[in-house]
């Protein structure tokens, strides 16, 4: 089983991660970024992980990995930037009018983590959980840390 944490996002307008278009493409035995397109709509809306999608392609195919490390800091970056966006604006309003606060922590792969201070029943959790996911990517681990000390939450797998 892969480890989500390796994991990546690569069509964030779809919220298409690297395992998941893996398996369209070798699934559907797809072989052209137009077939990908039909499939699933990645690089269909702003294109902006055409090449990412290409690279994975011809890594299907034989061809040699065209991701590089630097690729992984930038999409991990703009990650970030889209977590933390959705936690401020989409998240911590909500919160607020139940007593709570929450703070962005990291976002790496496929993964966030946040912090939730104050006392936050399962269904605040959950609706942490449904809204990161809601904005950002089906698959993303959403990883709660509760107050100080508490082991994180990791709640429901993804569907
Ligand atoms: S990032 Fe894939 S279409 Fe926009």
């Amino acid at each position: 089983m892969t480890d989500r944490r390796q994991q990546r996002l690569v069509c964030k307008c779809m919220g298409i991660s690297d395992v998941r278009l893996r398996r369209y493409i070798t699934e559907n035995s797809l072989k052209t970024v137009d077939e990908v397109r039909e499939m699933c709509n990645a690089s269909g809306t702003c294109g902006a992980c055409r090449a990412d999608v290409e690279g994975i392609l011809g890594e299907i195919a034989g061809l040699a990995p065209t991701f590089t490390d630097e690729d992984q800091e930038f999409v991990d970056m703009e990650l970030r930037l889209r977590c933390e966006a959705t936690v401020e604006n989409g998240v911590a309003p909500v919160l607020a009018e139940k007593g709570l606060e929450i703070q962005f922590i990291d976002a790496y792969g496929l993964t966030a983590e946040v912090r939730v201070t104050g006392e936050a029943d399962e269904g605040a959790l959950k609706f942490i959980i449904d809204r990161l996911r809601d904005y950002i990517a089906a698959d993303l681990e959403v990883v709660i840390y509760r107050n100080r000390d508490e082991e994180p939450w990791h709640g429901p797998p993804p569907a």
